[in-house]
């Protein structure tokens, strides 16, 4: 899709790889929204702040209301805990992270679906990570979370694809953001990350892998689920037209 001229809306638009996504937007010709908790944390003054906490239902509501022209909307706000399942905490661990990460992304969709449908179909991206397709101990909720947003995501897609949305996938490993500040190895740059995303948006690409490491792990999944889907979509399809 043509990203010169329209609307997008990037949630955690204050800080990390939300920011370097809609530094990317506005460089491609995007006038952007910039969603945050404290809108007054939002220091990139080309964005337009908007008060944004992915788990407030208010906030959601007047955001679509603000954002009522967005084409392209981008699920990046998300928390690490960095729990393993049977830690301490563990369940408060997952909730937040649930609540966040998959409820916050799934709420995001929900509400502003249509407004992308009214505008034209554009595009929806959720940022996913490598932990999508592999868990780690380390943070094994932050894994659930983000592959409870994978499934998401992969039906996401098939039910906005009669309105024209493009649905994007984005896995990464590390991310040199506060969130990875304590990771030593090798991190992509959140730059990268938001060029990939730039150009996957442009160019109706699905998925993106933005580094090594998360092409690496995919590979390795037992099996490639992507040929079992046109199926989905046909079944879907069918359903959809026998309903309308
Ligand atoms: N860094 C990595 O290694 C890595 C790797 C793969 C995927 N990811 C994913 O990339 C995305 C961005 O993470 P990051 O690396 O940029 O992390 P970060 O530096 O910790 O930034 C997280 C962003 O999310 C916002 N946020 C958190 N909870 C929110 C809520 N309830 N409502 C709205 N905004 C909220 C934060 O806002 P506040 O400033 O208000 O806290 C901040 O803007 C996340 O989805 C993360 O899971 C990160």
């Amino acid at each position: 899709m043509k990203i010169e001229g329209v609307a997008a809306l990037v949630t955690g638009a204050n800080r990390g790889l939300g920011a370097a996504i809609a530094q990317a937007l506005l460089d491609a010709g995007a006038t952007v929204y910039g969603g945050a908790r404290d809108p007054a944390t939002v220091t990139n003054h080309r964005l337009i702040p908007v008060r944004l906490d992915v788990t407030n239902d208010d906030d959601i509501t007047n955001a679509v209301r603000t954002c009522a022209d967005v084409s392209i909307v981008v699920n990046n706000a998300g928390i690490l805990r960095q729990s393993a399942s049977l830690a301490d905490g563990a369940l408060e661990a997952a909730r937040a992270e649930m609540e966040t990460n998959y409820f916050g992304s799934l709420r995001i969709a929900r509400a502003f679906a249509p407004i992308l449908r009214d505008n034209g179909g554009g595009a929806l991206v959720n940022v996913l990570s490598v932990l999508s397709f592999i868990s780690m101990p380390q943070g094994a909720t932050y894994s659930a979370s983000k592959s409870a947003s994978w499934s998401l995501t992969n039906a996401l897609r098939i039910e906005l694809r009669r309105q024209g949305t493009l649905v994007v996938a984005v896995h990464a490993g590390f991310i040199d953001t506060d969130m990875a500040a304590g990771v030593t190895g090798e991190k992509v740059s959140p730059e990268s990350v938001a060029k990939q995303i730039v150009t996957a948006v442009a160019s109706d690409a699905e998925e993106v892998l933005a580094d090594a490491t998360s092409e690496m792990v995919k590979a390795a999944l037992p099996n490639d689920l992507s040929a079992l889907y046109p199926t989905l979509q046909a079944q879907w399809d069918t359903e959809m037209a026998e309903q309308s």
